[in-house]
């Protein structure tokens, strides 16, 4: 979780539209140590944490990426804990998009962000991808361990909060099934920036969304920290990449015993640039 402490200082201050040199003068610190500790480069001192988080009005959890063990942030974690896999083990649609736009020639590095219990990471490690995995609910994270070592595979899985946790390498693949509505809208744009400056030149995005749509009843899952997209806002992130598939569609869920529907957009979007084995033919 390297600098995650810096790039959320640094997420947080421009939030609150202060500049370096203003937070600097609050700690009593020189502007070119903010600068440092936003890029990693050191580490504030840690007496002066509790001044930070006052001003940033965070705590010291949030700052440094950690999720408590007690944050009540999704109504999942009592789901996981039963023995059964809530979402079953048959990969997601989605899953087959990506093997036939990105296949795993070589190293493909794939994070899923919000994998749950771990179905669609299986597929993908089972498929020779490299996958990094994370979820809120630690019981997901302990099932998709335990699925590696039942496949004997491997997929480096961790616990972490999508509106808290900032990449910090790079992939080919960002994929995402039905977990991006717990992103607050407003941290939506900032979100989605890093993972496609966190995506390969060519690497590709496979994401879809629930979105709202007013004849749709909210579904008995429905918990409070989601957020439903709205129709099309998914798309308008990706202007300035080659965009293969977007649709909306809507369907039938069975998921908690009660029939239901929901509205999903589904985007599938490609880097613009030259994809590494390229540039290397190229000698560049
Ligand atoms: C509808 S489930 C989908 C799970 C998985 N993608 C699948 O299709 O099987 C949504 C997932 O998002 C996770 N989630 C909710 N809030 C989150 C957050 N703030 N950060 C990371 N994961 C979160 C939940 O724990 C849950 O596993």
């Amino acid at each position: 979780m390297k600098n995650v402490l810096g790039k959320n200082i640094a997420r947080l201050r421009k939030e609150k539209k202060l500049t370096q040199e203003a937070l600097a003068a609050q700690l009593r610190v020189s502007f070119q140590a903010i600068s440092k500790w936003e890029t990693g480069q050191s580490y504030p001192d840690i007496e002066l944490l509790p001044q930070i988080t006052d001003i940033l009005e965070t705590n010291i959890d949030a700052l440094l990426g950690h999720v408590p063990g007690d944050a009540q942030k999704t109504i999942y974690h009592n789901l996981y804990e039963q023995e059964a896999f809530y979402w079953g083990l048959q990969p997601s649609e989605l899953c087959y998009e990506v093997l036939k736009r990105y296949p795993p020639n070589g190293h493909v590095r794939l994070l899923e962000v919000g994998c749950g219990e771990g179905r669609d990471a299986l597929f993908f490690a089972r498929n020779g991808y490299e996958v990094t995995a994370f979820d809120i609910a630690q019981a997901g994270v302990d099932k998709v361990r335990w699925l590696s070592d039942k496949f004997n595979i491997y997929i480096r899985a961790f616990r972490a909060d999508m509106m808290e946790y900032r990449l910090e390498e790079d992939y080919d693949i960002v994929y995402s099934s039905r977990s991006l509505h717990h992103i607050r809208q407003e941290l939506r744009s900032e979100v989605m920036e890093d993972y496609k400056a966190h995506t390969r030149e060519q690497g590709i995005h496979a994401l879809n969304v629930y979105v709202d749509k007013p004849f749709i009843a909210p579904s008995p899952e429905y918990d409070e920290f989601a957020f439903l997209w709205t129709s099309g806002e998914l798309f308008s992130y990706y202007a300035d990449w080659q965009l293969e598939q977007i649709n909306e569609e809507i369907y039938p869920c069975t998921s908690s015993g009660v029939p239901h529907h929901h509205a999903i957009n589904t985007l599938l979007a490609r880097k613009p640039g030259k994809r590494q084995g390229e540039m290397q033919k190229e000698g560049l």
